[in-house]
């Protein structure tokens, strides 16, 4: 038989994130009690208000086709969104509503690179921004933000790292998986890079509304005007709003790429499901006190969790400012327990602790292993007490 399967996805890998809750899910399966860290979506049911807006849309019988670019109510909001909160002004044709941020991000590398152009990434990153760069014909080039440096990039790096072909590079603040949130003032240094190299800059903000200790989220596309006009944002409602299943995300940036992400969608998707579009209208147009309830939540747990993680042997931490993540260099503690890599470590922690959390190799950042504190305080501090008696155990002195 010919080969089956295309070029562009024989070096495709799935999602490691996904990867490891299928296998946790496999060993519940079998009634293996493990506690699952890997999950990337808030524990919390979609608020009522929210549902209660999705069903009256379906009883009223909205259930059709809608515009590819999102219901114009649906853009009326997010626009008056992106005004409240981000002081940002848009049009309905800089805005573009699809199935999640994930396929907004997806479609947006489609419409912006051409074979061979570079886009640069952050390390640690999300899983999926190099596979969908590479899906789209780019190449990924990769910059270090090191434990040293909060996890974040500064703008030599950047600077260095842009060439001829560079096309764009990705700041995700919040940044999933370190949890880092880089202040107006770097971000202002990398915007500066940006305009004196002439690159788009791609700011994956879907962790906005989850930050702690009084810091406060700044997009980068509210420093000036230049700035705006090059940058285009990426959020939707799956972390702010706990609505994961529902998919929608959006755009919202320069009218020619957001018309040819649009003209893409209506060859791909049609539209982002309806029921759920008229769901997001309520999310954004109703009240906001879920969203502010669910972020206490998080900052709670993670004022617990934090310090007894730290005080693992062999595990190193920085604290968050925002997310659901903790990302321990845990490299001592692999070593010290017999393990030839983290990878290994991470794999013994799932059989052997019963912990399921995902091995930073898939996030550029193979000494640490991620956890998602998205889960209730008693199963947390359950998870911890494991790992902990798991690596005393092993430590080999
Ligand atoms: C950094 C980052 N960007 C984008 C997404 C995608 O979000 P959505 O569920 O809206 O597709 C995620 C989801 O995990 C994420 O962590």
């Amino acid at each position: 038989m010919k080969q089956l399967l295309a070029q562009r996805v024989q070096t495709l890998t799935p999602s490691s994130t996904l990867a490891i809750t299928a296998k946790a899910k496999e060993l519940k399966d079998q009634g293996i009690d493990v506690i699952g860290l890997g999950a990337g979506e808030p524990d919390f049911n979609t608020p009522q208000n929210i549902l209660d807006a999705a069903i009256d849309s379906m009883n009223k019988g909205l259930t059709k086709y809608t515009p590819s670019g999102g219901l114009p109510v649906l853009k009326k909001a997010i626009i008056d969104k992106l005004q409240r909160d981000n002081g940002l002004t848009y049009s309905p044709k800089e805005v573009m509503v699809g199935v999640g941020a994930k396929h907004v991000l997806y479609t947006l590398f489609q419409v912006i690179l051409d074979e061979g152009d570079e886009v640069v990434i952050p390390i640690p990153y999300w899983v999926s921004y190099p596979e969908q760069v590479k899906l789209a014909g780019g190449v990924p080039v990769y910059i270090e933000g090191t434990a040293s440096q909060n996890y974040k990039i500064t703008a030599e790096q950047l600077r260095s790292s842009i060439t001829e072909k560079t096309k764009a590079v990705i700041i995700n603040s919040p940044s999933n998986p370190s949890g880092m949130i880089y202040s107006k003032e770097e971000l202002a240094q990398l915007a500066e890079v940006a305009e004196e190299k002439d690159i788009l800059i791609i700011s994956d903000e879907i962790y906005e509304k989850l930050v702690y200790n009084g810091i406060k989220h700044t997009s980068i596309a509210q420093l000036s005007k230049s700035i705006k006009a090059r940058t285009i944002v990426v959020n939707g409602v799956a972390k702010s709003h706990s609505m994961t299943g529902w998919r929608i995300g959006y755009a919202a940036g320069n009218a020619e790429i957001i018309n040819a992400m649009t003209d893409l969608a209506s060859h791909s998707t049609s539209n982002a499901t309806t029921t759920a579009q008229y769901a997001t209208v309520e999310a954004y147009n109703g009240p906001q006190d879920t969203v502010e309830e669910m972020r206490q939540a998080f900052d709670s747990r993670l004022e617990v969790i934090y310090p007894k993680l730290a005080a693992i042997p062999g595990f190193k931490v920085l604290k968050p400012q925002g997310a659901f993540y903790l990302l321990p260099d845990v490299s001592e503690a692999a070593t010290k327990c017999g393990y030839e890599s983290v990878d290994e470590f991470a794999e013994a922690l799932l059989t052997e602790a019963n912990v399921a959390v995902i091995p930073g190799s898939g996030f550029g950042a193979p000494a640490t292993i991620r956890l998602s504190y998205a889960t209730s305080l008693q199963l947390l501090e359950e998870a911890v007490r494991r790992m902990d008696e798991f690596v005393q155990s092993k430590w080999q002195r």
